[in-house]
Formats: structure tokens, C-alpha cells, sequence
């Protein structure tokens, strides 16, 4: 992980409440990002990602609560005034100009000499990645090429922080993975703030320092993408990223720093406390990732704990192969995935199995 916690905070959120009318898009947003992070808002739809985006841009007014940035308060300060700048999800770049022209397009009432100006262009261009494409008429562009120029577009404008709305949605899955990469290694290069919307959980994991998982105008978990994978706050976060294995678990008892659960189809084990975020409401259940969960073969010995199962169902991916297993003669089943490896066969529906897992994998929910 690069994020270190010691930069400066670039933009702060007390208590952001937005109303379109009598809907509450965003209630009660708090939290920091900080100087040169990249830093990823990530919730389904309709969840308020683009309206948070939007009031740190300052094209949308906050029904209350207060959005600092780099330390001044926005309150009352127009779009065009703020240290900002976004990008848009569809690229809105112009197709009867130049790549050049475009991407020059903010710089028409800058005061700087014409040769300044096709300087600052140029270095934009060659920060993207498209050197040399200034004469090239923006619409004989391809889709990577015109989010390019977008991002050059806005990065001539020096802003401390770049918004960036579901800039790559509009790529096809290869395009959107090699931007991914070209869009990290360009914010390490530029070294200034990243605010990236996504609903795409993988795309955030790649990419961030730290994420705002949100569900209905609600941040639910603010964190790396380690800590949102392995140990995330509630069930809803823990289904949103990745696989997570539910069981219904009961609590047997707790003391100061553990807490002891029967997991069906597990047993009694032990957990730290945290491990186990509190969350009043519905029935204890024990999380479990994919990967944690690994098949013995032959006379191998589980490093912890083990648990004997039957095969339900049996998914091949090439590299991998994911198991459904029903745990101890239960009617509790979790999905397993195990790395293809050659002289290891792929097991049959039916098959009994053993499965190791370990007690520090585990996640309760309560
Ligand atoms: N101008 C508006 N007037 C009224 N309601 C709005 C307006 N803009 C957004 N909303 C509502 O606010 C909620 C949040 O919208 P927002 O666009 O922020 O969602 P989002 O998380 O960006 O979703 P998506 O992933 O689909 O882009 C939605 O229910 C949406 O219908
Ligand atoms: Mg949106």
C-alpha cells in the first residue's frame, strides 16, 4: 500500500446532507482525503456517488454540513473557482476541433504567450501518453485515445484535485484494464488528488489507496482495499466486494478481546475481537473469503482447523476451479476456489472432501 496517513488533508466532509427536494441523496457524509491519494467512491447505483462528486466540484449546492478544500471552506464558491476539475464519463471532447485544440481548450484567456501555450499542450499530450497526436482530428480518435485527451484536457488546469466520473465505463473490458494501469502511474506522476467514481469493486481495489464504499447516501466503510477485502464492516460491504461464504453462527460468549462462535458446519472457535465489527440487527453470521477455504489431498494435514465436506458443485475456470462444498454433514455450503495445478485433478460432483480453513480468516457479523 503507498498511502501513508501522514499527508495533508486536502478535502474534508462535516456532516455533507444533500435533498433534491424531498429525496435524501446524501446523509451525512464524513471524512477526509488527503494531499495526492487516489481515492475511490464505490456503491451501486443511484447511491449518490456522482452527487458527492458533483458538490466537491461545486456544480451542485449542499443542503447542509460543510465540504473543505485545502483548507477554505466552499460554501458560496462557485465551480470555476475551485481547485478542481472533472472528467466526465462521456468523454465530451470536441470532434470538430484538433487533439491540441482541445486539450487547449482552457487555456483560450490565459495570458500566456501563444508558444507558452503549445508548450503546456504538448507536455500534456506526452503525460498521457499521446506525444506527437496534436494535429490529429479529435474524432479519428478511439475511445482510450479521446479519455486521453479528456484527462490531458483537464490536467493542463494544474487543479489539486481531479474528479473523475466512471471515466473508463465506456471501454471495453482491455482498454478499461491498460487505462487502469496508465491511469495510476499518471497520478503517481502528477502526484495530485484522484477522486474516482466507480460501481466496478475490482476497478477500486486496483486502483485506490483508500475507498468510500457507499450505500444510500451513506459511506459504510471508509478504508484501504485490504481492510475493505479482509476485514469489511458490515455484511452489505462484504457482499459487495469480492465472493464472501455466509454461516449462520451463534455467539457462545464474549470477553474483553474475544468472542467465542459455533459456525455451522465449522465448529466453536475463537475469534479476536476484531474480527467481529459490532452491528446490531440481524442473526450472527461468520464470513468467509473463497481462498481461505482449501481442499486437502491425499494424507495432507490441515495448518489449523479442518472440516470434512461433499462436493456440490464444481466450476472450472482454466487457472482455477471454484467448489461448492456442504460443510460437516450440514446443509451450510460455501464456495471454495483452488489454483489449478498440474498432477492435481479436478475433483467430481459427489466427492467427500476435507476442507482446511483458518480461525483468523474469519469475519463475524453480528
Ligand atoms: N438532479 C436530481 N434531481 C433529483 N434526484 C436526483 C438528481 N440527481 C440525482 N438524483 C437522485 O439521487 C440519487 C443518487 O444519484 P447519483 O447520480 O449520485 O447516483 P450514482 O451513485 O452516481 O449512481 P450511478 O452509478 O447510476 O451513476 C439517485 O436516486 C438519483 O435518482
Ligand atoms: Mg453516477
Amino acid at each position: 500500500m503507498t498511502y501513508s496517513d501522514d499527508r495533508a488533508t486536502m478535502i474534508e466532509f462535516k456532516d455533507v446532507h444533500k435533498y433534491y427536494g424531498d429525496y435524501h441523496a446524501l446523509r451525512g457524509i464524513n471524512g477526509t482525503i488527503k494531499a495526492g491519494e487516489f481515492f475511490s467512491l464505490l456503491g451501486p447505483s443511484g447511491c449518490g456517488k456522482t452527487t458527492l462528486l458533483r458538490t466537491i466540484a461545486g456544480f451542485e449546492d449542499i443542503s447542509s454540513g460543510v465540504i473543505m478544500i485545502d483548507g477554505k471552506d466552499m460554501a458560496g464558491v462557485a465551480a470555476n473557482a475551485r481547485p478542481t476539475n472533472m472528467v466526465f464519463q462521456s468523454y465530451a471532447i470536441f470532434p470538430h476541433m484538433s487533439v491540441a485544440e482541445n486539450v487547449g481548450f482552457g487555456l483560450r484567456k490565459d495570458p500566456r504567450s501563444k508558444e507558452e501555450k503549445a508548450r503546456a499542450v504538448a507536455e500534456a499530450l506526452e503525460m498521457v501518453g499521446l506525444k506527437g497526436y496534436g494535429n490529429r482530428a479529435a474524432h479519428a480518435l478511439s475511445g482510450g485515445q479521446r479519455q486521453r485527451v479528456a484527462l490531458a484536457r483537464a490536467l493542463i488546469l494544474k487543479p489539486k484535485v481531479l474528479l473523475l466520473d466512471e471515466p473508463l465505463s465506456a471501454l471495453d473490458k482491455k482498454m478499461r484494464e491498460h487505462m487502469q494501469v496508465e491511469l495510476i502511474k499518471l497520478q503517481r506522476q502528477v502526484g495530485i488528488t484522484f477522486i474516482l467514481v466507480t460501481h466496478d469493486q475490482e476497478e477500486a481495489l486496483v486502483m485506490s489507496d483508500r475507498i468510500a464504499v457507499m450505500f444510500e447516501g451513506e459511506i459504510a466503510q471508509l478504508a484501504d482495499p485490504e481492510t475493505l477485502y479482509r476485514r469489511p464492516a458490515t455484511k452489505k460491504v462484504a457482499d459487495f466486494i469480492g465472493t464472501m461464504n455466509f454461516v449462520p453462527a451463534t455467539i457462545l460468549s464474549e470477553t474483553g478481546n474475544a468472542v467465542e462462535v459455533d459456525a455451522k458446519g465449522l465448529g466453536r472457535v475463537m475469534l479476536d475481537i476484531d474480527q467481529a465489527p459490532a452491528k446490531a440487527g440481524e442473526s450472527p453470521v461468520v464470513g468467509l473469503r473463497p481462498e481461505t477455504l482449501t481442499l486437502l489431498y491425499d494424507d495432507q494435514k490441515a495448518p489449523e482447523r479442518e472440516t470434512d465436506g461433499v462436493i456440490d458443485e464444481v466450476i472450472y475456470f482454466g487457472d482455477m476451479t471454484y467448489y461448492d462444498v456442504y460443510l460437516g454433514g450440514t446443509d451450510v455450503e460455501v464456495r471454495l476456489s483452488m489454483r489449478n495445478v498440474p498432477g492435481r485433478p479436478v475433483l467430481d460432483v459427489g466427492e467427500k472432501v476435507r476442507v482446511a480453513w483458518s480461525p483468523s480468516a474469519l469475519v463475524l457479523f453480528r
